[in-house]
């Protein structure tokens, strides 16, 4: 086999205790579904080659299925994309609705295995919760990745599109945790990347896409919606002028006839500069419905964002409020919006802070197809060189009461249609990877690669679940590596947030880096970003006095959120201006719980130093050094921020720490 230069991530297949297990996989035999078929010969490869390195078994087909000790079967009673995996009397029946059920299914017994989980007497139904499970690239044509921190983009390199052996072992990675589409570009789309819809790309593009095929997965593009313009069509985008929506219906025939596996368009318009449809005094329903209508004849989708706001905004201005833009950009159109249109949100009204509540646009549509939209790319939350495990925090929004009715109303319900009976629904993650050797920079960071996708798949499962298979699948099966890996990941968000960001307030971050800690490095911007600390204390208003975003929820949860009282005070400061002597259920004052919460930060980071030292040797050496190093940085990081913020709001509120200990 040709050497490559990047590992294999959870897929190693490296040799495994047996148990039994490789009985049951040394003659296989398919029922209902056929060899022949790209994505069954594809699972079939990955059998086989999983068994083979893992159990030095050589899986023989048979053709009949009476004779064989796994069946891979073909049945009617398993929702779309879902599999059930059954051991009875010697044979393990693996029973899939469709092919990318059964590859799911195949991957999922190659996990079972790698984890040296026995299968006998074995019985697991796994329906995926979400019709859609994306990951977003945010990779430029350029090479550069927009939030990337693992390198440079593997997609993409000087204006060209890379289809190689990483296009597949990538795409291999993302199917086997569940992902059936992915979006390859950029959502600011410039450039080059405008010109994906032309002649120019056809060709690769059209063989990435059968790649991706390969394995279920569909291929998505961002879309420049002011391309019309662009490319030398008409001089608008003005989605009810005729002529442009002539240009469009021509671009997709001509776009879908040469890359047939291509699933749609992802659109971000009317934000951060980019164009859209208010430049002609259009809705976003209007702009969305004209692209809709466009891909409709190809079963494309368009996946409308709806990160919205004014980012020109006067910081003296107390009134506007960029936490209600998503709100007030888009629910008065509700219902409005083509059934091929999903609007995707992201899952605070603000922009992947450590700590924001659910956006009140989900459960607040009531009658538009709604996606999910979460940063697995660390952006605002370490850049992979802090550890922070993401998954506890989908978690959190996953499970939300949007309180949009009497049942069926958590995010979770919402996403995956169980709400309102849409299909087309789903999640979508900016991915985290880049073409560094172990994909995401930071080994650890690969946890949350590989945890959305499984989250994803089955809402139900626990964050600390998908913690351990990943530590065993990646790292070791080792029970002391289990544990101590488990624990730095379980309180790695908790420990980043703490040196970052009290109680909700957010954005004290170095401005467009994103990282390190700069207290008013936004307060006197346009973005819109406050914490409006003054001598008394901090927090922004959001309540009926204030800003009235509280009251875009439904009840309970408004009056929840809009009394200091009630409000969860993990967000105490996202949703009210508290004084620094105001007491917090553990009876210490607020800027008492800013002092303590950021030394217990750093002291977290060192306690977590301490534990990954005691690995060494019991995990794979590369990853040993390369988190080693990165904890180096984290621990710089988090002093940085522990001394600015405490020295910051010591010398704002002129209040002593009561320990006694050093502020600057
Ligand atoms: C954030 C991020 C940008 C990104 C934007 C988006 O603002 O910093 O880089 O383009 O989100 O989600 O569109």
């Amino acid at each position: 086999m040709q050497k490559t230069d990047w590992t294999q991530l959870w897929l190693k297949y490296e040799k495994k205790r047996d148990f039994g297990n490789g009985a049951y996989v040394a003659k296989a035999a398919l029922k209902g579904f056929s060899a022949e078929n790209r994505v069954i010969a594809h699972a079939l490869e990955e059998l086989n080659n999983g068994i083979y390195g893992m159990l030095g078994v050589t899986v023989r087909m048979v053709s009949d299925p009476g004779e064989a000790s796994l069946v891979l079967v073909n049945s009617n009673d398993r929702k779309k994309e879902g599999f059930s995996l059954r051991e009875q009397e010697g044979v393990l029946t693996l029973s899939a609705a469709d092919e990318n059920g059964l590859l799911y299914g195949v991957f999922h017994l190659l996990r079972l295995i790698a984890m040296e989980k026995p299968l006998e007497g074995i019985r697991q139904v796994v329906d995926p919760d979400d019709p859609l499970r994306m990951y977003d690239h945010w990779d430029n044509m350029d090479g550069s990745i927009e939030r990337g921190y693992s390198g440079e983009s593997f997609f993409f390199r000087q204006d060209e599109i890379l289809v190689n052996r990483r296009t597949r072992d990538y795409a291999r990675f993302v199917a086997s945790i569940g992902i059936n589409g992915v979006v390859i570009n950029n959502v600011n789309v410039k450039q080059a990347a405008t010109w994906l819809i032309t002649e120019r790309y056809f060709k690769v593009l059209a063989a990435l896409s059968e790649i991706f095929a390969d394995y279920g997965i569909r291929l998505y593009l961002s879309l420049n919606y002011a391309a019309p313009l662009e490319l030398g069509g008409p001089d608008s985008a003005d989605p009810l002028n005729p002529e442009v929506r002539h240009w469009w219906e021509r671009k997709m025939e001509e776009v879908f006839a040469e890359i047939p596996n291509l699933g749609g368009f992802l659109v971000k318009a009317d934000s951060e500069g980019r164009p859209g449809p208010f430049t002609y005094g259009r809705t976003q329903a209007e702009g969305a419905n004209m692209l809709a209508d466009a891909v409709k004849p190809f079963g494309g989708i368009i996946i409308w964002r709806c990160f919205v706001y004014n980012c020109t905004q006067d910081w003296r201005d107390q009134k506007t409020d960029r936490a209600r833009a998503g709100y007030d950009n888009f629910i008065a159109q509700d219902g409005d919006y083509r059934d091929n249109v999903i609007l995707q949100i992201k899952n605070g009204p603000m922009d992947f802070q450590i700590r924001e509540p659910v956006s009140p646009l989900l459960g607040g549509l009531r009658r538009t197809n709604q996606m999910l939209e979460v940063q697995v790319a660390q952006e605002y939350t370490g850049q992979q060189i802090d550890i922070c495990y993401l998954i506890p925090l989908f978690k959190e929004v996953l499970d939300f009461h949007t309180c949009c009715g009497e049942v069926c109303d958590t995010v979770s319900d919402l996403i995956s249609g169980r709400t309102y009976g849409n299909t087309n629904t789903g999640i979508a993650a900016v991915c985290n990877t880049g073409d560094d050797g172990n994909w995401t920079g930071n080994d650890l960071a690969a946890a949350n690669f590989y945890g959305f996708g499984r989250l994803a798949f089955c809402h139900g499962l626990d964050p600390e679940e998908i913690a351990e298979e990943w530590i065993r699948l990646s790292l070791s099966n080792d029970a002391d590596v289990v544990e101590k890996v488990k624990g730095i990941l379980l309180g790695s968000r908790r420990t980043y947030e703490k040196y970052t960001c009290p109680l909700g307030i957010g954005w004290m971050v170095a401005p467009n880096t994103h990282y390190g800690c700069s207290v008013d490095g936004y307060e006197y911007s346009r973005w819109g970003t406050y914490h409006r600390a003054d001598h008394l204390g901090l927090g922004v208003d959001r309540s009926s006095r204030g800003t009235g975003y509280a009251q875009q929820y439904h009840e309970p949860n408004a009056s929840m959120y809009n009394e200091p009282e009630t409000c969860p005070e993990e967000l105490l400061l996202f949703f009210h201006h508290v004084p620094y002597t105001h007491r917090l259920k553990s009876g210490k004052t607020l800027i008492q719980h800013i002092y303590d919460t950021h030394f217990e930060g750093v002291a977290e980071v060192e306690e977590m130093i301490r534990v990954w030292e005691s690995l060494e040797g019991k995990v794979p050496e590369s990853a040993y050094r390369t988190v080693r190093e990165r904890f180096d940085r984290q621990l710089y990081n988090a002093r940085e921020w522990r001394d600015q913020v405490n020295s910051y709001f010591y010398r704002k509120s002129g209040i002593e720490d009561e320990q006694g200990r050093e502020i600057y």
